[in-house]
């Protein structure tokens, strides 16, 4: 049967006085567990050669910079819920190994939280620390804050300093356990127990140092069975000591049908839009002034590692785990994720691309090497052009079904950066055959001129990067593909493709 024909055009209405939010820029997060070798052999490895005198490796540091990640999340993950702080402290010799049980195998302890706070300084990032709140409590939650923040002079403190840090550590974001609706979590409760926990936690946590911040566990996915009740129930519980509520979601192509898979954007939007609501129906009924905002803390495409890992010899250390290879379809909608964040960039403030470094990561690392995969580059140039202020971006472009319902062909965003009279287009091609025209109607911008068009295209929406061939997907110039005439942007936007189109005054 023959395709009806498309309209393949799409137009960006923007105002600029029209403004959904300031980004905050820690929406371009990460997360870093112990699990497979995102620590071990990734950002930690002593006897290697690319590792600086405390065995962090600076060829992945370097990578990290380039991105110019934020904030990140750790040390877990499903990891922290049977997790005991203490043991990732002090002198390296008398520390503990253990059985790690969400991961089925043995953790060393040789990097822990002093080793974690030190390296972000390096790497220029800020942690988001997660407390055990599975087979641990509130006691432990104020025990490690205290070591964390509190100058001298007390137990915890005191014992910081004698480990070698004198200032204190200053965490200022804390999450309160996770996932624990999965029943798959250690320590696994209902919502009412969870909430009325969390709840005492933050209350806790806050009487040692007030200023920080709280993320709450929402559901591990849309498809979780207690999800939508579970936000109500927790945040009903723990309202006054929260500021934010987590949502986590991964998708796959497990079905190879990339319309489909490319469209998961669209029940990611809807993820979000209803999680919103629910803050909003909690906030309305106990008539506070106070809004709850999200945190992404877990997203990626994840699900090309899933049979392998199954091998996994029990209680061995930092084994390959969840070390999926992407490839540019990935890309595509990595991209699209990163605008649907941005989309809700007033209500989303923070998010974590799940995660770092060799586990579902953009960055992969041997011994003789790190390299960047296909993932990457959307996140990379999201996280450096997407800082400023969202513009309310209205795409009119033709959609087609899928099983999320109704997927635009392209997903777009701008921002602008009023300060640097800059302004950035993000926008995803999800038409696999077909060039897509855009257009914007620039007036309000006179003077601004096409600066670059990036664009990350491919044949094979199969094809990846790997040690051997690291540069096979990657943007390229395009900004031949872009011009402003008479205060109108037209820009091609290539079958399958991912862009920023980048202009300045
Ligand atoms: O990121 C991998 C795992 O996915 C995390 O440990 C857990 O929180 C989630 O289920």
């Amino acid at each position: 049967m023959k395709k009806a024909k498309i309209d393949n055009k799409v137009q960006l209405c923007i105002d600029r006085d029209f403004t959904i939010s300031k980004v905050d820029e820690r929406i371009y997060g990460s997360f870093i567990e112990h699990l497979g070798r995102a620590v071990y052999e990734g950002i930690y490895q002593p006897d290697n050669k690319f590792a600086d005198k405390n065995g962090y490796r600076e060829d992945v540091m370097n990578l990290i910079k380039e991105i110019g990640v934020p904030i990140v999340r750790y040390p877990g993950g499903n990891f922290v819920s049977a997790f005991n702080w203490e043991d990732s402290v002090g002198p390296k010799k008398d520390r503990p190994r253990r059985l790690e049980l969400a991961w089925g195998v043995v953790e060393t302890n040789q990097f822990g939280l002093d080793e974690f706070v030190d390296w972000c300084k390096k790497v220029g990032t800020k942690p988001m620390y997660a407390v055990n709140l599975g087979t641990r409590g509130i006691e432990d939650a104020k025990n490690v804050i205290e070591y964390c923040n509190i100058k001298s002079g007390t137990k915890y403190s005191d014992m910081r300093i004698k480990n070698g840090a004198k200032d204190p550590y200053n965490i200022k974001l804390w999450c309160l356990g996770n996932e624990m609706d999965g029943p798959w979590q250690m320590g696994h409760m209902t919502a009412q127990e969870y909430g009325l926990k969390a709840g005492r936690a933050g209350h806790i946590m806050k009487l040692v140092d007030s200023s920080i911040e709280t993320v709450v566990c929402g559901s591990s996915s849309l498809y979780m069975n207690t999800y939508g009740e579970w936000e109500r129930v927790v945040l009903e519980n723990s309202y006054d000591t929260t500021d934010y509520l987590s949502l986590h979601t991964y998708y796959g192509n497990a079905e190879n049908d990339t319309p489909n898979f490319l469209a998961s954007s669209v029940a990611m939007d809807q993820f979000i839009s209803q999680v919103i609501s629910i803050c909003d129906y909690v906030k309305a009924v106990k008539r506070s002034k106070k809004t709850i905002n999200l945190s992404f803390d877990e997203w990626n495409v994840w699900y090309h590692s899933n049979e392998q890992d199954k091998k996994i010899e029990k209680w061995c250390e930092h084994p390959h785990q969840l070390e999926d290879v992407y490839n540019f379809e990935d890309a595509l909608l990595v991209g699209s994720m990163l605008i649907t964040l941005l989309r809700h960039a007033d209500r989303v403030k923070i998010a974590c691309l799940a995660q770092l470094v060799n586990v579902i990561a953009p960055i992969m690392t041997s011994d003789t090497g790190a390299w960047r995969q296909t993932i990457f580059y959307p996140y990379m140039q999201a996280s450096v052009y997407g800082r400023g202020e969202v513009l309310n971006t209205v795409v009119k472009a033709p959609t087609y079904e899928s099983k999320h319902g109704d997927a635009p062909y392209v997903d777009s965003v701008v921002v602008t950066d009023e300060e640097n009279e800059a302004l950035t287009i993000f926008a995803v091609n999800k038409n696999l055959e077909e060039d897509f025209e855009l257009t914007c109607d620039l007036r309000q911008y006179a003077g601004y001129k096409v600066v670059e068009h990036s664009v990350l295209t491919h044949n094979d929406l199969k094809a990846e990067n790997t040690e051997q061939n690291p540069d096979n997907v990657k943007p390229v110039d395009f900004t031949k593909g872009s011009k402003v005439d008479n205060g109108i942007l037209t820009s091609k936007l290539p079958a399958k493709s991912w862009n920023v189109i980048r202009l300045a005054k």
